[in-house]
């Protein structure tokens, strides 16, 4: 009988760009607080990229130290999958500026859009195209400037997002097998709850969008937070089941980083301890895709993690998506 395909985590990387905007800083821009943003959302700071510094920048360093920490050369590569939803233009994709940056000979590359689930979309189609026998070696990046989309005059989204990247190298293997599930979700009945206006053939760009900042997020805050946490824990309850897996083999949970309050409503209803749940949204605000990536990554790379260990990623995010895989890392 034929052997069957399992998919190697062969390494990750992330990158965050240089410069901090922390909480203080904003309270000179806007009419907010630390004292309200801590206690709101958990944030203290976040990173921002500089004007000429896109997208598939912060792709191309995550992507670089993932390279190097699974000691793969771009050449291996077979196909570029980024998750975004700010890539550098609406055509071509970020993965074809990030392939040529590295250099990756002719692959298949191509973006995704899911908001801040689209990591685990992410690993989800590099699973299946592993496992088909199709591509053998798949670097995936989630990766956002939500900066750059934010509206700066609105303090009720402003003070929730920040840019970064993180990149993960996915091989075939005969001996690993370390994606044990995905189960992914959407409804696009909530799509007015979370978007971006302008831009797209909807409303495309004119003097009057810009003039009314509809090329920046819109966001009605706490349908967002009555949404996300019910389907976070369906979408880890399911993930869970489908791996054959308890909760108490889960080493560590690395829930979407977009408000404390969510993270700890979500591991409340799961019945996980906080010591097992992963946060660094202090640091980082909200990166959409590149929160749980990033996240991994440091739990990694401050040895929170050991190979072997089993790792539960959840997110939510606009559309309404969601999503939750269950690792081994
Ligand atoms: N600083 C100070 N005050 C602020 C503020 C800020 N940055 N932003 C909003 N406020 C004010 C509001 O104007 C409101 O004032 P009012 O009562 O005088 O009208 C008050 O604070 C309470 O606002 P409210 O919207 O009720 O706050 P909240 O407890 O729902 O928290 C969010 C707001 C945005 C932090 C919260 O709804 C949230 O996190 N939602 C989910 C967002 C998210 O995660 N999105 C991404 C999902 S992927």
């Amino acid at each position: 009988m034929k052997k069957k395909i399992g998919v190697k985590i062969s390494g990750t990387g992330s990158y965050f760009p240089k410069k901090v905007l922390t909480n203080v800083d904003l309270e000179k821009i806007i009419d907010t607080s630390d004292e309200w943003i801590s206690t709101r959302t958990g944030i203290k700071e976040r990173r921002v990229s500089e004007i000429n510094e896109p997208t598939s920048e912060l792709a191309f360093k995550a992507s670089v130290e993932a390279l190097k920490f699974a000691n793969i050369s771009p050449k291996q590569i077979d196909m570029i999958l980024v998750a975004t939803i700010t890539p550098d233009m609406l055509f071509p994709s970020t993965a074809c500026f990030l392939q040529a940056k590295l250099n990756i000979p002719p692959a298949p590359a191509f973006d995704l859009s899911a908001s801040c689930s689209g990591f685990i979309y992410g690993i989800s189609i590099a699973k299946a195209f592993i496992e088909s026998g199709l591509y053998k070696k798949i670097l995936l990046v989630g990766v956002d400037e939500l900066t750059k989309i934010t509206d700066w005059t609105d303090r009720n989204t402003c003070v929730l997002f920040g840019d970064g990247a993180g990149a993960m190298i996915l091989s075939a293997s005969y001996e690993d097998d370390n994606v044990l599930s995905v189960f992914l979700g959407a409804d696009g009945s909530y799509s007015n709850l979370l978007f971006l206006p302008a831009g797209g053939t909807f409303s495309p760009a004119t003097i009057d969008t810009v003039n009314k900042r509809l090329h920046t997020i819109k966001m009605h805050g706490k349908e967002v937070f009555r949404a996300a946490v019910p389907k976070m824990v369906f979408a880890a309850e399911k993930a869970l089941e489908f791996s054959g897996k308890k909760l108490e083999d889960v080493k560590l949970f690395i829930p979407h980083q977009a408000n404390m309050r969510i993270i700890k409503a979500v591991a409340k209803k799961m019945g996980i301890s906080m010591d097992k749940v992963f946060v660094n949204i202090h640091k980082t605000g909200n990166v959409s895709s590149a929160t749980t990536i990033t996240a991994l990554d440091e739990a990694i790379k401050t040895n929170k993690l050991k190979n072997g260990d089993i790792v539960e990623l959840v997110a939510f995010g606009g559309g309404f998506t969601w999503g939750a895989a269950v690792i081994r890392i």
